[in-house]
């Protein structure tokens, strides 16, 4: 995590978070995996909401990874007061006070690049490495004058490249889709909505470098869905073993009905273990859903 080039680190979670409590949530007008700033007179940042049982009432969590070489604005440390403790030299990382509120986003995107971004311009981004290029998520308070524009500029494509650049727009719904194709291999895409991009991550990841030759293939892609012969794996869970929920409630439907049960089956859990708690809320989400 530290030097953040680890596809299979980084696609665990791969932007930087506040984990705050439903009931604080509520209470500051945020909503799951909307984006929240979070300001002391020190600074501010923005990061998105991770909202969670299992953050104590009154309390944030943020991940102290996040550099400015992979996130726009999202380094915790400027938030934290620089008094260090005399012996053993540790700031005091667990008592910063922060002040709540939604970030006022205007759009949301997500993208897929063979090659890193450049310079990004936006009031959130972040980049993280993926097994054939990188993820980006990306936000702002305006929007751009020219999403075709904006689409070529973040995938560094200069105005005379011979990229084939497909488009889909629903100008109504606010939605933007972009496809970039070498040839026949996708080497960026773009999805941008008015609310937080509901597209799968690690399917849309895996897409990176793979031949998509048909139109069909090619609307698929734009349309953000897995084909049948693609099932999307979902957002991954275990990093140790690279497995996403949905191989997970697969293997739960299928009948592993214990964390160890999914072990053996999709060896998730069984290394670090970081993952099993995130496992047995899979198993009782799946179980729950079967009983309604
Ligand atoms: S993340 Fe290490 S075993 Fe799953």
């Amino acid at each position: 995590t530290r030097t953040a080039l680890s596809p299979r680190l980084m696609g665990h979670i791969a932007e930087p978070f506040v984990e705050l409590h439903p009931e604080d949530a509520a209470a500051h007008g945020i909503t799951a995996a909307t984006l929240a700033v979070l300001q002391n007179d020190r600074a501010s940042i923005v990061v998105r909401a991770l909202v969670s049982e299992d953050q104590k009432r009154g309390t944030v969590f943020v991940p102290l990874h996040w550099t400015d070489q992979f996130s726009g604005k999202a380094r915790v440390d400027a938030l934290v007061n620089p008094a260090t403790d005399p012996v053993s030299g540790q700031p005091e990382l667990k008592f910063t006070a922060v002040a709540l509120r939604p970030y006022a986003a205007a759009w949301y995107g997500f993208a897929v690049m063979a090659e890193a971004p450049g310079e990004i311009a936006t009031g959130y981004w972040a980049k993280a490495k993926a097994k054939d290029g990188w993820r980006v998520e990306l936000a702002d308070a305006v929007l751009p004058q020219d999403w075709t524009a904006f689409a070529r500029a973040l995938f560094g494509l200069d105005a005379l490249s011979e990229i084939d650049l497909l488009a889909y727009h629903d100008s109504a719904a606010a939605h933007h889709r972009f496809a970039a194709f070498s040839g026949e291999r996708l080497i960026g895409a773009l999805f941008v909505a008015p609310e937080p991009v509901a597209v799968s991550r690690g399917w849309a990841a895996e897409q990176l470098g793979r031949t998509v030759s048909t139109p069909g293939e090619r609307m698929r892609l734009l349309a953000g869905r897995a084909g049948a012969s693609q099932p999307d794996r979902g957002a991954q869970v275990c990093a140790c073993f690279d497995v996403g929920a949905g191989q997970i409630a697969a293997a739960v439907a299928g009948g592993c009905h214990t964390v160890e049960a999914v072990g053996t089956a999709l060896q998730a859990g069984t290394n670090c273990g970081s993952c099993r708690s995130e496992i047995r809320r899979i198993i009782d989400a799946v179980r729950i859903q079967k009983a309604g």
